[in-house]
């Protein structure tokens, strides 16, 4: 222990990163910045050749950062765990999904794991980052580290850490993981004060839990949090539809309460690996306790709706002007899950476009940070289809039926998009300024 104690304090500690994704490479590349050497390893050979080169694919993390460490020898990424035998803090940022049934699928931690009991030795300390429900850690890769024989909190030293990155930084301007606190629970008290160790050395707020499986839940109580208040303002969004209430007026009502309220906005659905994903993996283990996470079913129930009811909408303004859904050219701007990111997975687009497919629409889209995107191969849609990406040009916006915004990029002219658009519905409210000089305007939540 004195051993990786002494590189910690020292700041001599290689830094292994496993998974070089969202998460991962901006960990690494924090760690690079002041002063380490980073080992990465990622399935993806494109990655890692990319990464390699100097080149980043996470618009978060500028190229020349990668560039720089690289050029420097402090960084360099492979697709062979073997390297990570040089590691002394190896992080695990793999992912979580669900399966089809909103299981967990561990297959990810569980493979990253064995990988790395294959390479483990003593005075190695294993840092998992990936959002799980409590337990994974000392239930799952516990159990593979222990085959080596080695021993934990004596030989080596198991915590978990959860990720708290905002791609974007769409509602946490200025924080990156250099400034967000962390929160980390050992699998025993060295664990934990070894791991807290190592994480003050990238910010300075290090919150210590008692275990992991508080760490664990501590991530999974964030984003449900989330998850919860934002189906909670989705669902006074359909009832302010019925009575024609404004319900962002509402929201920029109740903001100006300086305490005891939070804003949280409506929109088309919710989307990305975390909030869609993440309450599942509570609700799925709190079964194993024979308990119902009542809250955590609701929530997701009612954004689950918002993509059928932001398709009501479109139909509704369609028919308004006499067109029927079917047949109609329907240009969604934005696809990517929020805004101002590159990351389309679990996008409230997705069931947006198949409804409108299915509905007999034609859709086109436009995104500036989505290159393409695909829908379907799935019940609501047999085939998977690629959407057709086209510009934003003032013809394109003319020639739709009507254009709509599911993603609010900060990147676009609005005002421009509705001078030129026939019919321009608003998801995300970014023509609440200006809308009343658009009669064309149709905003979700809105009359
Ligand atoms: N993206 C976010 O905003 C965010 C925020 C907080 C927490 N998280 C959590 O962090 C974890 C990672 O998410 P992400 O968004 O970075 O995912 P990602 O898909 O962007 O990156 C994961 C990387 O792991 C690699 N990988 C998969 N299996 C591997 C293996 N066995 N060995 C080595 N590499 C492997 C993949 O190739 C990929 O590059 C998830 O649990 C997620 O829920 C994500």
């Amino acid at each position: 222990m004195s051993h990786l104690a002494n590189k910690i304090a020292d700041q001599t500690a290689v830094v292994g990163v496993v998974g070089l994704g969202y998460v991962g490479l901006p960990l690494a590349v924090g760690f690079g910045k002041i002063g380490y050497c980073i080992i990465g390893v990622d399935l993806s050979i494109d990655k890692v050749n990319q990464l390699n080169n100097g080149s980043s694919y996470i618009p978060d993390v500028p190229s020349a950062e990668v560039k720089e460490l690289v050029e420097t020898e402090r960084f360099k990424a492979y697709t062979d765990y073997a390297y990570l035998t040089q590691a002394d803090v190896i992080f695990i940022c793999v992912p979580t999904p669900f399966d089809a049934q909103k299981a967990p699928d561990l297959s990810y931690i569980r493979a990253a794991s064995a990988s790395i009991a294959q390479i483990l030795r003593p005075n190695q300390m294993i840092i998992l980052q990936s959002t799980t429900f409590p337990g994974t850690t000392e239930e799952v890769v516990l159990p593979l580290l222990k085959q080596t024989g080695l021993v934990v909190g004596q030989d080596f030293f198991l915590a978990f850490s959860p990720e708290r990155i905002d791609p974007g930084q769409v509602s946490s301007p200025g924080f990156d993981v250099q400034n967000t606190p962390k929160v980390v629970g050992g699998v025993t008290k060295t664990c934990t004060d070894l791991a807290a160790a190592f994480l003050a050395k990238l910010t300075p707020q290090v919150f210590h839990v008692s275990s992991p499986a508080v760490a664990e839940m501590c991530k999974l109580l964030e984003n449900t949090f989330r998850s919860v208040n934002i189906a909670l303002v989705n669902e006074l969004t359909l009832l302010s539809d019925r009575m024609g209430v404004d319900i962002w007026e509402v929201i920029e009502a109740a903001k100006t309460k300086p305490f005891g309220f939070m804003p949280f906005y409506p929109g088309p659905g919710v989307g990305g690996h975390c909030i869609p994903v993440d309450p599942y993996y509570l609700s799925w283990k709190a079964r194993e306790f024979d308990f119902y996470t009542k809250f955590i079913e609701l929530a997701a129930e009612v954004n689950g709706e918002m993509p059928y009811f932001t398709v009501e909408k479109i139909a509704q303004a369609l028919n308004r002007h006499g067109k029927t859904i079917n047949k109609a050219h329907i240009l969604i701007l934005g696809v990517a899950f929020k805004r101002d990111i590159d990351d389309a997975r679990n996008s409230p687009a997705e069931r947006v476009i198949e409804l409108l497919l299915k509905a007999g629409a034609g859709v086109t889209f436009y995104d500036p940070h989505v290159p393409s995107f695909k829908v379907g191969g799935n019940v609501f849609l047999k085939e998977e289809t690629y959407i057709k990406r086209i510009p934003l040009t003032a013809e394109n916006l003319a020639a739709a039926d009507c254009v709509a915004i599911i993603t609010d990029h900060s990147s676009l002219d609005y005002e421009w998009i509705a001078q030129h658009s026939r019919i321009l519905f608003d998801s995300k409210n970014v023509t609440g300024r200006f809308n009343h000089n658009h009669p064309n305007i149709v905003r979700l939540g809105a009359p």
